[in-house]
C-alpha cells in the first residue's frame, strides 16, 4: 500500500520544525543572558548576580546542565573552584560557549558572585575575595598602539 508511506514522508518536515522549535527557548535564554548590563539592574549581592546573570545557563541549583549543543559546567562539587582566581579569569575573560562579563559586571559584583558560588551549592572555600583581587586580575586595557 504505497499511499499511507507518502503520506508519511509528507509529515517528515513538520516533526523536524516542530523538534527545532523544542530545542530553540534554551539557546534564546542563553542569548539574553549574555546581554545583560551591569547598569541595567541594580545588582549587589552574589545571590543577586548569580539569580540575575548566571542560573540561565548554570541552572538555579548550579548543578548546570547539558543539552541542545551546550554544556553548562556544574559548580556543585566542582574541584576547579577550589584556587578562586581560576572563576574570576573564567568570568572576566569568558571561556568556549561562555561570554566574558569584564567590564559588564564591576569588579564588586564578580567578586560577590565568585564568593557566592563557592559557598554555595555544597562549596564551602572560607577564603574569599575582594573587588581589588578582581581588578588584580583584569586584562590590560587595549592601548589601541599594537
Ligand atoms: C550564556 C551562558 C552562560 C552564562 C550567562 C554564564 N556562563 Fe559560565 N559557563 C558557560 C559555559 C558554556 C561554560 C563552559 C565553557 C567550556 O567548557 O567551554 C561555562 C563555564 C564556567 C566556569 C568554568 C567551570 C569549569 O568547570 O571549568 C565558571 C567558573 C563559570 N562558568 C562561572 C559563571 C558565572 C559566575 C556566571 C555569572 C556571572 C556565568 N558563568 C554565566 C555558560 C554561561
Amino acid at each position: 500500500m504505497p499511499a499511507p508511506l507518502f503520506r508519511t514522508s509528507r509529515l517528515l518536515p513538520i516533526v523536524a520544525a516542530a523538534l527545532c522549535l523544542a530545542a530553540s527557548p534554551r539557546l534564546a535564554r542563553a542569548d539574553a543572558a549574555a546581554n545583560v548590563d551591569a547598569k541595567s539592574a541594580p545588582m549587589t549581592t552574589g545571590a543577586d548576580v548569580y539569580r540575575h546573570v548566571c542560573q540561565g545557563c548554570h541552572m538555579p541549583d548550579g548543578k548546570g546542565a547539558e543539552g541542545a549543543g551546550a554544556r553548562f559546567p556544574a559548580f556543585a562539587g566542582n574541584p576547579k573552584l577550589a584556587d578562586s582566581g581560576y572563576p574570576v579569569y573564567v568570568v572576566l575573560n569568558g571561556f568556549g560557549g561562555m561570554p566574558w562579563f569584564n567590564g559588564r559586571l564591576t569588579d564588586e559584583q564578580i567578586a560577590n558572585v565568585v564568593n557566592y558560588i563557592r559557598t554555595s551549592f555544597g562549596n564551602h572555600y572560607t577564603d574569599l575575595i575582594k573587588a581589588s583581587d578582581v581588578a588584580g586580575q583584569k586584562p590590560p586595557v587595549p592601548t589601541g598602539e599594537d
